[in-house]
């Protein structure tokens, strides 16, 4: 080996020992109740406390030279994604190899499922006999990450399920606000967009409301469902500009044409006029607000560029954070007497 190799590996090993006593420091007594997380109401918001004092102490581990743990040695992981990602699905994979977890990857192509026709059910308790302990799942059809976990044994996270919900986007989420506001009950938050299409939204605004944030959701009126405002603690604008005064959050959602939301707008080019966030809407907003979005993002539909590679942009912390939360969420789930 080369000796500066070496060295490296000497000095990498003695911090993650260090690394080690301060994660058991910091998370004490305290565990996670729920063995899955489908819906970011399987956590309290003291859970999502500890996973944010984790996440803290794992973006140190992102930045170091060389991020390879055996903290879950032993222990493997299925990410099971029957819809695409880039963010969720590399920073889950990335995430379980740093903390040395066997992981593999499956989709509908390539599998038993796709011209064998095996169902989902069937292919899920295939994976389960092979002692997986974990299992990502993002699938097109809400709903499914909770039929699957109520049959098989391993730990269930949704990576995303249709409209519904995608959990580990609002840990991710309320942890940079956290990180940038360095609070998160308190602030004033508007989320802009397509809510009725979007999952982050579901979770985003249960997320809120547990800090006691009342999110002010802005859209044109198709794309708002009917009676949100009956289910969640939020106020409901269809005028941007009136939404967006004073925030110190702009959370911009992307417009899923993929999704349907292209019959619910006139055009792409109207919904843009209405409702991207450009610099004379930021500047509507606190100063010091920052601009958020879950990505991937529709360049001058959701977001003007100049917003987007802005000052105020936090939508590459969003990135960065959501790999330091799925590390953490992995340990505590996966990790001390889970095992
Ligand atoms: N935000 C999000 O879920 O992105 P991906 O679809 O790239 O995973």
């Amino acid at each position: 080996m080369h000796p500066n190799r070496k060295k490296l590996q000497d000095e990498m090993a003695k911090w993650q020992d260090d690394f080690e006593k301060r994660l058991t420091d910091c998370i004490g007594k305290r565990k996670l109740r729920s063995k899955n997380v489908i819906s970011i109401d399987d956590l309290s918001k003291e859970e999502m406390d500890l996973i944010f004092d984790c996440t803290k102490l794992f973006k140190e581990f992102i930045v170091k030279p060389d991020r390879k743990m055996g903290l879950l040695k032993g222990t493997s992981q299925v990410n099971f994604f029957f819809e695409d990602s880039t963010r969720t699905r590399s920073s889950f994979e990335l995430a379980g190899k740093h903390l040395g977890i066997d992981t593999i990857n499956i989709s509908k192509g390539g599998s038993s499922m796709d011209k064998k026709g095996e169902t989902l059910n069937d292919t899920a308790r295939t994976l389960d006999k092979m002692h997986a302990d974990v299992i990502i799942l993002r699938h097109s059809k809400a709903g499914t990450p909770q039929m699957i976990a109520d049959q098989i044994k391993a730990a269930v996270i949704s990576g995303g399920d249709g409209w519904h919900e995608h959990p580990t986007q609002a840990l991710l989420d309320l942890y940079t606000i956290l990180d940038k506001k360095g609070k998160i009950s308190g602030n004033k938050v508007v989320i802009v967009g397509d809510i009725k299409h979007s999952r982050v939204a579901g979770s985003l605004i249960r997320a809120l409301n547990k800090y006691d944030i009342e999110p002010r959701i802005a859209g044109p009126p198709t794309l708002i469902p009917f009676g949100l405002e009956k289910v969640f603690k939020c106020k409901v604008f269809y005028s941007l500009e009136e939404a967006i005064k004073g925030v110190d959050v702009i959370y911009a959602l992307r417009i899923q044409l993929e999704r349907a939301a292209g019959a619910e707008i006139p055009t792409v080019r109207e919904y843009s006029k209405t409702y991207c966030i450009n610099p004379a809407r930021l500047a509507m907003a606190k100063p010091d607000a920052i601009v958020m979005h879950p990505g991937p993002i529709n360049r001058e539909v959701d977001l003007r560029t100049e917003v987007m590679d802005g000052p105020q942009s936090a939508v590459e912390d969003q990135v960065e954070n959501g790999f330091a939360c799925r590390l953490a969420l992995l340990y505590l789930l996966l990790g001390g007497d889970r095992r």
